[in-house]
């Protein structure tokens, strides 16, 4: 019997040696601790033993299942060890390949143009203001000296909301000047605002937009005059257009809200349907301006014999096409991808100005 222990020991030995695979030593677990493998029955055996022979094979033959199971156990786990090694080895990262190219977003040109235009204003002492987009008539027009029912209204191609009983009758804004309103009744001057903003007409084509966005500057202070305002302008055209020489036109204009008001062209030549801006002989209307009209500081509990000042507007996407060559406005609000990763700016560390903006 001891012999047939130690010869079952060497069988299992050698077989357990030739397993190459976790495969093989399966079957090597069925044969000898399987249902009928030859340690099994082994072990069934002793029950049909005599009590006798029972005492001195029975521990014997347990000690060998132990043995034969740990013997099993460290091959299994060293092929299992080996397999994931291959494993790792053939999956091995390749340290050394470019990474993928990671899709950035960009800062839309509007935005990065009303940062600019905050920074350059800022440099000339003006802070920014905002406002509501939804107004009423009182900040929108009269307190602006809009004439009741006068033709500059319809102009203007309001979107009305659904007027209500007893109620002022709600608008869309069609201009950032309700924010001079705002301001001016509720701080005291001097006043150096600058108001960036989203504004909406019933428009749409090529060079306009139902929803668009102006920035709109007002001075107030004792003695402000039309010079101030030139000199500002002059400043600002070639703080933003980066032209020295850049020509200015004012020509005489009109808005409810100020008196006199202008409109100010810049130099600029057109060949082959490229536009450079502060060369050649033609004109290029870049915004409204005036001083601000006695009626509307009165309006906003301003002395006008006390304090004078101006105001100027102009549309932001209007003076980014200049800037960006970006021939069609309707591409603003695409959301063109492609077009977005074109004249989109780079985001940097430094937070957008505009996009802190209530609006
Ligand atoms: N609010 C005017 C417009 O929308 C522009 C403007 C602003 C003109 C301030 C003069 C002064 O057309």
């Amino acid at each position: 019997m001891a012999s047939d222990l130690k010869q079952l020991k060497e069988h299992f030995q050698n077989q357990l040696d030739a397993a190459k695979d976790l495969e093989i030593l399966e079957q090597l677990r069925v044969d000898f601790f399987g249902k009928k493998g030859q340690v099994t029955v082994l072990v069934k055996g002793l029950g049909e033993m005599d009590p006798e022979l029972r005492r001195v094979f029975g521990a014997e033959v347990n000690q060998l299942r132990d043995a034969l199971s740990r013997l099993f156990e460290d091959k299994k786990n060293a092929l299992e060890a080996h397999v994931l090694n291959q494993k790792l080895s053939a999956e091995g990262i390749d340290i050394t390949l470019p990474p993928r190219p990671e899709r950035v977003g960009s800062i839309h040109p509007i935005s990065q143009t009303i940062d600019e235009l905050i920074d350059i204003f800022a440099r000339f002492g003006f802070r920014v203001a905002v406002g509501p987009s939804i107004e009423d008539e009182f900040h929108n027009f009269n307190a602006l000296n809009f004439p009741v029912d006068h033709p500059a209204m319809d102009e203007h191609d309001t979107f009305y909301f659904k007027q209500f009983p007893d109620k002022p009758r709600k608008l869309l804004r069609t201009h950032t000047s309700p924010v001079q309103i705002r301001t001016m009744l509720n701080e005291k001057p001097p006043i150096f605002i600058i108001a960036p903003g989203r504004t909406y007409r019933c428009d749409d084509d090529a060079t306009h937009s139902p929803n668009f966005h102006q920035i709109e500057g007002l001075a107030i202070a004792k003695n402000l005059h039309m010079g101030h305002l030139k000199g500002l302008m002059v400043k600002f055209c070639q703080a933003y257009f980066g032209v020295k020489n850049l020509k200015l036109r004012f020509r005489p204009s009109f808005f409810p809200f100020t008196e006199p008001s202008a409109e100010v062209d810049i130099s600029c030549h057109r060949s082959r349907g490229k536009l450079l801006i502060g060369q050649g002989t033609d004109w290029l209307e870049i915004f409204g301006c005036g001083m601000v009209h006695p009626n509307v500081l009165r309006n906003c509990g301003i002395d006008p014999e006390v304090y004078q000042g101006f105001a100027f507007g102009m549309g932001i996407e209007r003076i980014a096409m200049l800037r960006y060559g970006i021939p069609d406005l309707r591409d603003f609000y695409a959301g063109e991808t492609r077009w977005l990763t074109h004249y989109g700016f780079k985001p940097t560390l430094v937070p957008s100005l505009a996009l802190g903006l209530k609006q």
